[in-house]
């Protein structure tokens, strides 16, 4: 332990232009964000960004200068009790207490800290000029691992849904996994899932539905001429589909209107470990919903739709953290590509969610709009009667 502050370490690190980090930790209220602050740089330009994680949610801050980053600290320490500044030389562990003073224990450092590339890169699962055979079966790229100007979005796309499912593994148990995508369409998505698995050494079954026959046919002919073994296409409707065995993630992109209200119905029956859906054209309740202090919003078809789609989401994120699923909604992919952009993303808890909120949220929003119920909720009635209050 030494007599140093804080602050005047900060101010040597900021004036050398040495990359840190802080991590600020066990607030003294319970509701603060939890926050860090990075050294970053645009080429030459250092600046220094905070991250807040808020709910679900994460926030950016820059600053420019250093003596905002110094300001940053004196004001932010006081909602904190501990605090991490790592260095590439040192870690200063940092109690904090209420009267202002502070202990700092240092260590050697147990990382090396650079400045974060602003905006960088980033790491794509499949890069252009690397062939992947199934991208290539598929009319992605060519042999040559260049890819098709036409499929440039659809390849941004595969790699954004990798992204996003190797961010779910350490969601899902161990061992085999039983996947169902349903509304699989062509099955890009469900070939790169597939590949990712296979690509990470998973053992796993992995079943796509959809409704066209003769797309389904086709996907067989290809998953076999891949020798993706465990990989099987079935013709039928995701409302009626049956399966007895346990499903550990169910996946639904783009499955139109209420079909996603289907497959978000099945998977929690089934008791999935992670679902994840990108809803596509909501129409179900547009003519539904109404709000006289809105009139301005919904007299406009096309505002109408769009709000209409979000209550729609909002309202299956409720009802899913209603069964006891963390739920987040996110952006799936730019909106310049596609406005069917909002993926939710739905991870069962072992504890009970915070049920009494959610109620309060999916009701509220209900009686906000107008709305009595819409199909997930119908579809889930009965299995939730136990839990939901009467709305
Ligand atoms: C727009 S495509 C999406 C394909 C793929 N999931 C993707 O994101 O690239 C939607 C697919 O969902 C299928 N679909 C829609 N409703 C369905 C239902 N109730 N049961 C099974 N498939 C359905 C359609 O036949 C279509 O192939």
């Amino acid at each position: 332990m030494t007599k140093m502050v804080l602050t005047s370490v900060l101010q040597k690190l900021l004036d050398e232009h040495q990359a840190f980090r802080i991590v600020l930790s066990q607030p003294r209220q319970k509701s603060a964000d939890s926050k860090k602050i990075l050294s970053t740089k645009q080429g030459e330009r250092w600046f220094w960004q905070e991250e807040s994680f808020r709910k679900q949610q994460v926030f950016h801050r820059n600053f420019m200068e250093p003596n905002d980053v110094v300001l940053w600290w004196l004001e932010q320490k006081a909602f904190y009790k501990q605090a991490l500044l790592q260095t590439s030389i040192l870690d200063y562990h940092i109690i904090l207490y209420s009267d202002g003073k502070e202990k700092i224990i240092t260590q050697t450092a147990k990382r090396e800290v650079l400045a974060e590339p602003h905006n960088r890169k980033k790491n794509y699962w499949m890069q252009e000029g690397q062939a992947v055979d199934f991208l290539v079966m598929l009319g992605i790229m060519n042999t040559q691992g260049k890819v098709h100007h036409q499929k440039y979005d659809k390849f941004k796309q595969i790699n954004r849904y990798l992204e996003i499912v190797s961010d779910c593994i350490p969601d899902l148990p161990e061992g085999s996994l039983r996947i169902v995508d349903f509304g699989c369409g062509k099955s890009y998505l469900t070939f790169a899932l597939y590949w990712l698995l296979h690509k990470m050494g998973r053992q796993f079954q992995i079943i796509g539905l959809d409704l066209k026959e003769e797309v389904v046919t086709d996907c067989n002919r290809i998953a076999k001429e891949l020798h993706f073994e465990n990989l099987q296409f079935q013709t039928g409707d995701i409302a009626s589909w049956q399966n007895d065995q346990s499903i550990d993630l169910v996946v639904s992109l783009h499955a139109c209107d209420t079909a996603t209200d289907a497959a978000l119905t099945q998977a929690i029956r089934w008791n999935a470990k992670v679902i994840l859906a990108v809803p596509c054209c909501q129409h179900e309740l547009f003519s539904e919903i109404s709000d006289e202090k809105q009139t301005a919003l919904l007299r406009h078809g096309i505002l109408r739709e769009r709000l209409s789609s979000l209550v729609t989401d909002a309202l299956r994120a409720e009802l899913l953290e209603v069964c006891g699923y963390q739920t987040q909604i996110m952006e799936f992919i730019d909106l310049e590509h596609t406005p069917k952009n909002l993926l939710i993303r739905a991870v069962k808890q072992q504890k009970k969610t915070n049920l009494a909120e959610a109620n309060r949220n999916l009701e509220s929003l209900l009686h906000r709009y107008g709305l009595q119920k819409w199909s997930m909720f119908t579809l889930l009635e009965k299995d939730i009667k136990s839990t939901m209050s009467p709305l």
